[in-house]
């Protein structure tokens, strides 16, 4: 099943119940979207269909085919505003933009370029299908992800699990239904502190490389690291957000870091709005 409106349907109470609890409305494709009342607010209200008293009293909603909107796209930037730090490329392992995947991965394991090196119990590569038409970008690893050499495995990892199934996607499923996950530092960065300019500026050939290889339909920029190093931009995600970005060519939907959605709750209406705007530019959801 490839419909959206068919996923909108096929969602389960358990995905209704997440949706919910986020606070999002459940996304239509554009060319069908219901009409919403003015004064429903931003809190999904359980549509008349699911509830049988409401069903018996209520005539079936009006659809309309609203305009559709395109997408802002964000003009591409003369150059970046961020200043790349001046790093020894010497250390950093050689011919990284023709490696294939064993290749990368391997170099990604024995890389020595920063001292991140030496904390590490594992690298953290990236994980999922590699045909996955989506592409998360996250930070760095904390603890439970260089322990585990996975991306995004603890609390933060969790939120972002259901915010992917919550679109028909997961880091287990294959082209549209899966998504490929990396992170800006393939390190851990001591007592999960912040990146550091240098640090950025040695991994990134990793991350160049493992876009021009997915070549996904889409990116979805988890926090402000990942914002900064794809966008070369330092302006807040609050103003990035909403707008389609590129990097390589590949349309960019900037959105909020997990961990920060997890302390501030209030913010995952915008996530799904961001995750919305993702599915209008990269592709309709399908079915788990
Ligand atoms: N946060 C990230 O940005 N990436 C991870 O892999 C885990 C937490």
């Amino acid at each position: 099943m490839s419909d959206g409106r068919s996923f909108v349907a096929d969602l389960d109470a358990r995905q209704r119940a997440m949706l919910a609890e986020m606070g999002v409305r459940v996304w239509a494709p554009k060319a069908v979207a219901p009409v919403e009342p003015a004064d429903l607010g931003e809190r999904a209200q359980p549509a008349a269909s699911e509830d049988p008293a409401h069903a018996a009293a209520r005539p079936e909603p009006v659809r309309v085919a609203p305009p559709v909107q395109p997408a802002p796209v964000a003009p591409a930037p003369a150059r970046p505003s961020v200043t790349v730090p001046a790093v020894d490329v010497a250390l950093r392992p050689q011919g990284i933009d023709q490696m294939d995947w064993d290749g990368l991965r391997a170099a990604v394991a024995g890389c020595q370029a920063c001292a991140l090196h030496r904390g590490r119990t594992n690298t953290v590569f990236g994980t999922g299908d590699v045909s996955a038409d989506w592409m998360v970008v996250g930070e760095a690893p904390g603890e439970n992800e260089d322990l585990q050499g996975e991306p995004f495995v603890g609390a933060a990892g969790q939120l972002l699990d259901r915010m992917l199934q919550a679109v028909g996607r997961s880091r287990q499923g294959q082209g549209a239904q899966g998504v490929y996950i990396a992170n800006v530092l393939k390190c851990r960065p001591p007592a999960n502190r912040n990146p550091q300019p240098p640090e950025i500026a040695q991994c990134e050939p990793f991350l160049v490389r493992q876009v021009a290889m997915l070549r996904p339909r889409l990116i979805l920029a988890m926090g402000r690291f990942a914002v900064q190093t794809l966008l070369g931009s330092t302006e807040p995600i609050g103003r990035l957000r909403g707008t389609v970005h590129h990097y390589q060519g590949v349309p960019v939907v900037v959105t909020y870091h997990p961990a920060y959605l997890l302390r501030n709750p209030i913010d995952k209406r915008k996530a799904w709005a961001d995750l919305c705007l993702a599915m209008d530019i990269g592709g309709t959801p399908l079915r788990r």
